[in-house]
């Protein structure tokens, strides 16, 4: 199994640069943040309180959830809706911070990322993804940038979350918090464009010996 994991905080970057970065080599990507989106959308569907851990653990029991790669890029359909658009609404911002720690939803979930990184290489894209899904991997980076830069991007993206309210709840909850894994290689984004991040990863990931389409 060859994971490559991307983690960091909220607009960081790391979406577009696993995605790009898997498009380079040839690997799988896996949006696990997307993941804890339509979870937290399907828990707002079912008119569970996405605050009450108990509601949302048995929201989350009753949902039949089906995850694959189409043309290399992750799905997620939960009973049988594959939501796209709906992952960016106010209600699953607002919403996917206390949905994404409730232990039941990160259990299920970790299951599928791990099945998905077993069909081909991957580079997964998340919070934890170094540190508590795919510990054993070589490959761990850490992306972050400035507040004030992370803020920016969501913004020029047409989003309207608070993005030092969700790094407060990102970070303090007790499972699975933002960390940084130990052996992971810490990248500063604030300066730097996407071509620029992904050619300084593919640079240490050359060092390690791992080059593109190296389907092991
Ligand atoms: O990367 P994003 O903004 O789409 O992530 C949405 C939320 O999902 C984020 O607030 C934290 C949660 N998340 C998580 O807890 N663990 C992951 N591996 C990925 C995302």
């Amino acid at each position: 199994m060859t994971v490559i994991a991307i983690d960091g905080p909220a607009a960081s970057g790391k979406s577009s640069v696993a995605r790009g970065l898997a498009q380079q080599l040839g690997f799988c990507f896996i949006n696990t943040g997307a993941m804890y989106r339509a979870a937290t959308w399907q828990i707002l569907r079912s008119g569970a309180d996405p605050q009450s851990p108990a509601a949302v653990a048995t929201s989350i029991a009753a949902a039949s959830i089906h995850t694959g790669f189409e043309e290399q890029h992750s799905f997620i359909e939960i009973d049988g809706f594959r939501p796209h658009e709906e992952l960016r609404d106010e209600s699953v911002n607002r919403s996917v911070s206390a949905v994404s720690t409730v232990p039941a939803v990160r259990n299920r979930l970790v299951q599928e990322f791990r099945a998905l990184a077993r069909i081909s290489p991957s580079v997964v894209e998340g919070r934890d993804i170094g540190s508590v899904v795919f510990p054993d991997t070589p490959y761990k980076f850490y992306l972050d940038a400035s507040p004030e830069e992370r803020q920016r991007r969501r913004n020029a993206q047409g989003q309207l979350d608070e993005i030092a309210t969700r790094d407060r709840l990102d970070s303090s909850r007790h499972t699975a918090p933002l960390t940084i894994a130990t052996d992971a290689t810490v990248i500063d984004t604030t300066r730097l464009d996407l071509e620029e991040v992904i050619a300084a990863i593919r640079k240490m990931l050359a060092a390690k010996g791992l080059s593109a389409c190296q389907r092991a």
